[in-house]
C-alpha cells in the first residue's frame, strides 16, 4: 500500500509521522480553517471593537515560582538557564504598569507536564489583560468575544453564561469544571445513615468532614453489565484508592446490594426517597471525607455517563455548548503532597475578594480569590483573575503564605511598587475551545504539528540528541542513564 493510502487509514502515530499528508484530510483542513477564522474574528473584536493592543512577549524567560513545571533552556553562561514561559502572566501585568491598558496576545505557552487528550506541552492561549476592570467586566468582555467570533454554522451563543460558585460545583458535581449538559448530581445522604450500624459508614461519618454521598444513575441497574459495574468499582479503587458501594434497584423495586441486609426498611425507604431512585436505577455510594469522596464521585459520574451512552442512551447532547463560569474559588488550597502547606488555587498573583482581605493575615485558608474559570461541556477552557496590584500585599502572599523566594519576582514587586493600576484578565485555551467546537476527541486534532503523548514530534524526531561538542558552549554534559538507553528513541 502506498504511503498516502496508509496515512488515510491511519493509526494516530502514523498520522503524526506523516503529518503533512494527514493534514490533507477534509476533517483536518476543516479544523485548521475554522481555527483560523475564529482567531481572525477574535482579533477583530478585541482590536477594532474594544481598542485592545496586540503585544508580543518573550519566550526566553526565567523560572516562575508556583504553577506548572517549566522547560529550561541552556545559556552560554555557566549555570544560567532561561525558562520557557508557562504563560505571559507576568509580562501582561507589567504591561498594565506600563500604561498599555488593554492588552491581548495569541500566545504560545509551554508546560513540561506531559501530553493528554486535552493537554499539550506547547499550546496556545488567547491572553487578555485590562486595567481598571472588575470581575464582571472581564466576564462580559469574554462573553461578547465568544459571541462575536462564534462560527455561524454552530448556532448563536446566549449570554450571559450560567455561573456557579466553586462550592456549588464541588457540592453538586464533585469537580470544579462540571459538565452541565446532564444531571446525575451528587446527593448528600449522610442523614439517612446518621444512626447506622454499618461499620464503614459509621466510621466515615465520625471523621472530620465525614460524609456519605450518592449518585443516581438512571437505568444503570437495567443497562449495566457485571463488567460495567466491576469497572466502576475498579476505577474507584485504582484512581482514588476508595471503595464504591453499589445499590441496584430491581424492576420490582427491591434492592440488590451487599448493603441490603444491613439496612432496616425505614433506611431503605429514606435512601430511595432522598436519591429519587426508582426501578431500574443504580446508586453509586461512597463514604469518607468530603475532600476524597466528592472528586471520586465527580469522576465516576462522567464514567457512568459514558457507559450509559455506550448502551445507546443519550445522556449528553453532542450539539450543545454549555458554557459555565465557576467563581468564588478559594485563594489557596492545601498542597497535595504536603497538606499542611498552601498553594495558589490559580496563581500567586490573584487578588483576594475585598471582604476577605483581612483574613490573609489571620486565616489564609479561608480567603476566597477573585478568580474565575470558564468551563465548556465539562472542560476548563479559560481561567483568569483580578490581580494583586499592591507590592506589599503581593510580597506577603509570596513570602509568608506560599513560602516562595520573593527575589525571583523582584522585578514584578518593583513594578507594582512604582504604581500599578488595578487590573485583571483571563486566558482562553484556544486549542481546547476549538477541539470542542469541532468535536475532536483530542486537541491534537486542531493543532497542525502536535506532540505525541510523550512530548515527541514523531515526524522530525524532536527532541533529538546534540553532540558533546555542540553542548560545550553551554557548559553541559549528558549523564546517561545506567542502562545506557535513551528514552523514546
Ligand atoms: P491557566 O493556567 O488556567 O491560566 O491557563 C488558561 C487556559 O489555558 C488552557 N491550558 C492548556 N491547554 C492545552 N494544554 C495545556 N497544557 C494547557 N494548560 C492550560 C486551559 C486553561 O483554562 N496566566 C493564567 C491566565 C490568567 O490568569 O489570566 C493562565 O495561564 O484551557
Amino acid at each position: 500500500m502506498c504511503r498516502v493510502c496508509r496515512v488515510a487509514q491511519k493509526s494516530e502515530s502514523l498520522r503524526m509521522q506523516y503529518r503533512y499528508l494527514d493534514l490533507r484530510s477534509s476533517q483536518m483542513q476543516k479544523n485548521l480553517r475554522l481555527r483560523s477564522q475564529l482567531v481572525m474574528k477574535m482579533r477583530e473584536y478585541l482590536c477594532n471593537v474594544h481598542g485592545f493592543v496586540d503585544v508580543e512577549t518573550p519566550t526566553l524567560f526565567k523560572r516562575t515560582p508556583g504553577g506548572a513545571k517549566e522547560f529550561v533552556v541552556p545559556s552560554r553562561e555557566p549555570g544560567l538557564f532561561y525558562s520557557l514561559p508557562q504563560s505571559p502572566q507576568q509580562f501582561k501585568q507589567l504591561l498594565m504598569v506600563a500604561g498599555v491598558d488593554r492588552y491581548f496576545q495569541v500566545a504560545r505557552c509551554y508546560r513540561d507536564e506531559g501530553s493528554k487528550p486535552d493537554r499539550q506541552p506547547e499550546f496556545t492561549q488567547v491572553d487578555i489583560e485590562m486595567s481598571f476592570v472588575d470581575q464582571a467586566g472581564i466576564l462580559s468582555l469574554v462573553e461578547g468575544l465568544l459571541q462575536y467570533s462564534w462560527p455561524a454554522e454552530k448556532g448563536s451563543l446566549k449570554v450571559p453564561f450560567q455561573s456557579m460558585t466553586y462550592d456549588e460545583a464541588m457540592r453538586d458535581y464533585g469537580v470544579d469544571k462540571p459538565d452541565t449538559r446532564f444531571g446525575m448530581k451528587l446527593t448528600d445522604i449522610s442523614d439517612v445513615f446518621s444512626s447506622t450500624q454499618i461499620e464503614f459508614l459509621r466510621s466515615a461519618l465520625s471523621q472530620s468532614e465525614g460524609s456519605v454521598q450518592a449518585i443516581r444513575v438512571p437505568s444503570g441497574a437495567k443497562l449495566f453489565t457485571g463488567k460495567d459495574l466491576e469497572d466502576l468499582k475498579q476505577a474507584a479503587k485504582s484512581q482514588f484508592g476508595q471503595e464504591l458501594s453499589l445499590v441496584l434497584v430491581r424492576e420490582d423495586g427491591t434492592l440488590k446490594s451487599p448493603l441490603k441486609k444491613l439496612m432496616p426498611v425505614s433506611v431503605t425507604e429514606d435512601l430511595l426517597r432522598k436519591t429519587a431512585a426508582g426501578p431500574g436505577d443504580l446508586l453509586l455510594l461512597a463514604a469518607g471525607s468530603l475532600h476524597a469522596v466528592r472528586p471520586m464521585l465527580g469522576s465516576l459520574r462522567l464514567k457512568a455517563a459514558q457507559l450509559l451512552e455506550a448502551h445507546g442512551l443519550s445522556v449528553r447532547d453532542p450539539d450543545a455548548f454549555n458554557f459555565l463560569w465557576v467563581v468564588d474559588f478559594p485563594l489557596f488550597l492545601p498542597k497535595e503532597d504536603k497538606p499542611e502547606e498552601l498553594e495558589s488555587a490559580h496563581h500567586p498573583f490573584t487578588a483576594p475578594q475585598p471582604e476577605d482581605r483581612e483574613l490573609l493575615f489571620t486565616e489564609p485558608h479561608k480567603v476566597r480569590g477573585q478568580h474565575y474559570d470558564l468551563v465548556l461541556n465539562g472542560s476548563e477552557i479559560g481561567g483568569g483573575s483580578i490581580r494583586i496590584h499592591k507590592a506589599l500585599e503581593q510580597l506577603h502572599v509570596l513570602k509568608n503564605i506560599l513560602k516562595e523566594d520573593p527575589a525571583l519576582l523582584s522585578h514584578l514587586l518593583e513594578a507594582l511598587d512604582s504604581g500599578a493600576p488595578p487590573h485583571g484578565g483571563i486566558a482562553l485555551g484556544l486549542d481546547r475551545l476549538v477541539s470542542i467546537l469541532v468535536r475532536a476527541s483530542s486537541i491534537r486534532d486542531v493543532i497542525a504539528f502536535p506532540k505525541s503523548f510523550r512530548g515527541h514530534d514523531l515526524m522530525s524526531h524532536a527532541p533529538d540528541s546534540v553532540s558533546e561538542e555542540e553542548l560545550k558552549p553551554y557548559h553541559i554534559s549528558v549523564k546517561w542513564p545506567t542502562d545506557g538507553g535513551r528514552e523514546g528513541k
